[in-house]
Formats: structure tokens, sequence, C-alpha cells
């Protein structure tokens, strides 16, 4: 590592950095856009402090790796003096693959113990893997047992579990063809929904009153992560690009562009709001664009305390009671999603 560092981030993924290496006696700063002062007995600078000609290496501690890439390229600092150190659970989608830098410019932090993760800070390392061996069983499930249909994804913000699901389809598309031509199974097709705007302000009550929602957390706008091109990109690195299908704008807009011959046999529910998940299953079931035997996995089940008052849990409430929904519960998805398999249900 060469002298002058400046890391970028003052969060635990620069804290789990310092702590797997020694690069904290060659550090001359921090920078961070919200924070100023010091952290690790270091400076801490906005970006527009950091200059080009002080520092030598760029080591970049966050997961904003595309804004921060461009802001330290606007700055002067070419590719070859910067590195990004991820998660580990992240190294699952090729993000180097993604971001036009060389492998050679990522570190992964080793996987930490449960225990280290309860004794620094509720680390991505736990809950991902769950995510993604949760998303791969159930894509298994689908072509095992010939559930008809595409697969849906409804919230794909960063784009790491479109990836993972793009990466299965693709994974079981050719391990199971001679299965799914048995089963006369058209190619499968991926639909990924977002507003790429992060999450709509909230209207209604079971909304305003969540506790997510009143701290904040899940505010208008947050959430926003990759743009509709990027998340095609890294798709298309898994998945034959004319198989991926981009629907772009909020739900309430973009679910009646859904053609209306399509069946889901997957529907991943990451769009956390109470409106969000409501409107989205009103009219998958209205439509009747879930087959028989489709798996949903809903992310946040389990949020805002479990309560069923709001998000996720109350949305589906409502909804089996216009559609008469036979299903089966199939028990807790990470940390806290919920699995459903559907059976029937009565179109409106
Ligand atoms: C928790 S994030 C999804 C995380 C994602 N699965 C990942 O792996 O990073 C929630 C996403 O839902 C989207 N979203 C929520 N409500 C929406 C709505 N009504 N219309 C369009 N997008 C919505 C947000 O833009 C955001 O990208």
């Amino acid at each position: 590592m060469n002298k002058s560092v400046a890391i970028w981030g003052t969060g635990s993924l620069a804290q789990r950095y310092l702590q797997a290496s020694d690069a904290l006696s060659e550090v001359v700063c921090f920078v961070d856009s919200n924070k100023e002062g010091e952290f690790q007995g270091k400076p801490v600078m906005l970006p527009q402090q950091l200059t080009n000609n002080v520092v030598e290496r760029l080591i970049i501690c966050s997961t904003y790796i595309n804004e921060i890439i461009a802001t330290c390229r606007s700055l002067g600092f070419d590719d070859s003096r910067i590195s990004i150190v991820l998660p580990r659970s992240l190294q699952e989608v090729a993000f180097s693959d993604f971001i036009s830098l060389s492998k050679e410019n990522y570190y992964y932090l080793p996987w930490l113990s449960l225990e280290e993760t309860l004794s620094t800070s509720l680390s991505s390392d736990i809950v991902f893997p769950d995510v993604y061996k949760e998303i791969v069983k159930s894509i298994a499930y689908v072509f095992i047992s010939s559930v008809e249909g595409d697969f849906a994804e409804f919230g794909t913000c960063s784009g790491y579990s479109s990836s993972l699901i793009a990466k299965t389809i693709n994974y079981y598309s050719s391990h199971l063809s001679s299965h799914e031509t048995m089963h006369l199974m058209k190619p499968r097709e991926l639909c990924l929904f977002d507003s790429f705007q992060g999450f709509p302000a909230s209207t209604k009550d079971a909304d305003l009153q969540s506790p997510h929602v009143a701290s904040g957390a899940w505010g208008e706008g947050t959430a926003k992560g990759l743009s509709a091109n990027e998340l095609k990109q890294l798709c298309s690195q898994f998945l034959d690009e004319q198989n991926i299908n981009i629907y772009e704008g909020w739900y309430k807009d973009t679910l009646s562009s859904i053609e209306p011959e399509r069946k889901f046999g997957f529907v991943h529910l990451d769009c956390d709001l109470y409106e969000s998940t409501y409107d989205v299953l009103y009219h998958l079931f209205e439509q009747a664009h879930l087959s028989e035997g489709a798996k949903l996995l809903f992310d946040n089940w389990y949020c805002n305390r479990a309560s069923k008052s709001f998000g996720e849990q109350k949305a589906w409430h409502d909804i089996c009671e216009q559609f008469n929904v036979e299903c089966t519960h199939v028990g807790m998805y990470a940390a806290v999603g919920h699995k459903i398999i559907i059976h029937s249900y009565n179109k409106k």
C-alpha cells in the first residue's frame, strides 16, 4: 500500500477494514459527505476538500460506489489509485464486473463470525447469505416443481437481489434444460419493477402510522439505488438481455404494462410499504398473473415490529379478503421476511 492514503467512509465498513488491515498508520484523512471532525484520530474532510496531490491512494469503504467513483474521477483521481472495500457477501454479485475498475481494485472483508458481528454492528454478512440461499432454493423449487411462468422483483434498489435472481435463473435454465423441455416450459424471463427514484411519499394511514415510515427510515426518496440502465447492465452479466424486462416508474403506472398473457411463478416483493405492496398484489391477483404454485417472497414481512397493521403483512391480509386466496405459508425468509406458495384464488 502506498503512503498518503485517504479512506472514504466512516461507517462500519471503514471500521472493519481498519481492523482487518494495518492501513491506519498510512491514513492521512477520512472523507465523508455527512460528517466532519475526527475519526480514529484523523481529520474527516468533505469530498470537495480532498486534494488529488496530497492523497496518493483512495480506499472507498462505502456501498455508494458509483457516485463516489464519479466524484473521485472529477477530482482528478485515476482509477488505478482507487480501491474498493466491500463485505464478503457482495462478492456474489460481481460488482467488479459491473463497475469499470479491475478486479485487483477490490478488497472483500473476511466473513465475520456471529460473535464478532454482535460485538461490532449488525452486519449484512449475517443476513445476506440467508437471502441468497432462500432465493436460490425458491427458484430451484419453481424449476423442479415445474411451476409455470416468469420471475418478478418489485424493489430493485442496489440490484443485489435482482442480480442473484438473474444468476440463479440462468443456472437452472441450463442445468435443468431437459426437464424444462419435457414440461413444455417457455424460456424464463426476469421482470424488474422500480421507480428508480426510491420510495414514494406515503399517503395511507397503514404507512404513515408505521414505525419505519414515522421514523423517516422509509421516507420519500430513500432506498434510491442503481438507475434502470445500470440495473440492466448488471443483470445482463448473468442472463440474456433479451430475457430481462425493466418496468421503470411508480407501480401504479407501470403495472398495467405487464403483458396480459404473462404469468409469474416467482415474485420477490421488496418494496416495503403497505401501499406499494398492496398495489402490486392487487394487480397480480386481479389480472391473474400468478401461476398455480407460484412462490412469493416477502422481504419485509416482520418489519414494523412484526405488526399485522402495517406494511406487507397488512397488504397480504387485505388482498386475501378480496380474492379468496388458498395458499401455504412456508416459513420465514432471512431475518424479517416470509414465504408463501399460492394454490388458487378467484379473479375479481
Ligand atoms: C428495500 S429497496 C429494495 C432492495 C433491493 N431488493 C436490493 O437488493 O437492493 C425498496 C425499493 O422499492 C422501490 N419502491 C417502493 N415503492 C415503490 C413504488 N410504489 N413504485 C416503484 N418503486 C417502489 C424503491 O424505489 C426501492 O428501490
